[in-house]
């Protein structure tokens, strides 16, 4: 289940439903997929036709056209170098969907003069929308680990646009999923 944080307000959100009317003004979708949970030697092949109908319905709610799955685990070689490319502020021309299926990862959005900046952190089961030319940042939670499907309308439009604003360094990323240890007094 996701969480979402608006740090600047001290302001917490577990609740889907919550979340979802949270987001929505922002015309970031939120969803959650209840369903088994697939065997962790599942493919890619295995994991999209497993989530055929969400995928399809998707699609056809936002115009994609491509569906894959990436897998990025802590093995991966270079991985630091790929994370940095995505945790400072930046947009794309296209809206960035995922939905989560193993591990866990944090957005942070900022909205602008629309409001506060907030984090969603998304887990399996949590699909999130956020839509073409949204100011926003990602980090990996503590595991490093995320498997998720993305849809696109374009894989041309993925490149980031980064703002150079730097605010994404006022937030200190922190995920409160089950891999939140509190830090030690
Ligand atoms: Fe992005």
């Amino acid at each position: 289940m996701a969480t979402l944080s608006i740090r600047d307000e001290d302001r917490t959100l577990t609740d889907p439903k919550e979340i979802g009317d949270f987001l929505a003004p922002f015309g970031i979708w939120y969803r959650r997929f209840e369903g088994d949970e697939l065997p962790s030697t599942a493919t890619n092949e295995e994991i999209l036709a497993a989530y055929k109908a969400p995928i399809d319905e998707l699609m056809a709610e936002g115009g994609y056209v491509t569906a894959d799955v990436i897998n990025i685990t802590p093995e991966i070689p270079g991985l630091d170098a790929m994370l940095a490319k995505f945790d400072k502020e930046h947009w794309h021309d296209e809206d960035e969907v995922r939905f989560i299926v193993k591990g866990s990862g944090l957005f942070h959005i900022n909205p602008g003069d629309a409001g506060p900046v907030f984090s969603v952190e998304v887990v399996a089961g949590d699909m999130i929308k956020v839509p073409q030319g949204t100011h926003h940042w990602f980090h990996m939670c503590q595991s490093k680990t995320i498997q998720a499907i993305r849809l696109f309308q374009s894989k041309a439009g993925w490149t980031p646009h980064y703002t150079q604003s730097k605010v994404d360094a006022r937030y200190i990323p922190m995920c409160f999923g089950p891999e939140f240890v509190p830090a030690a007094n």
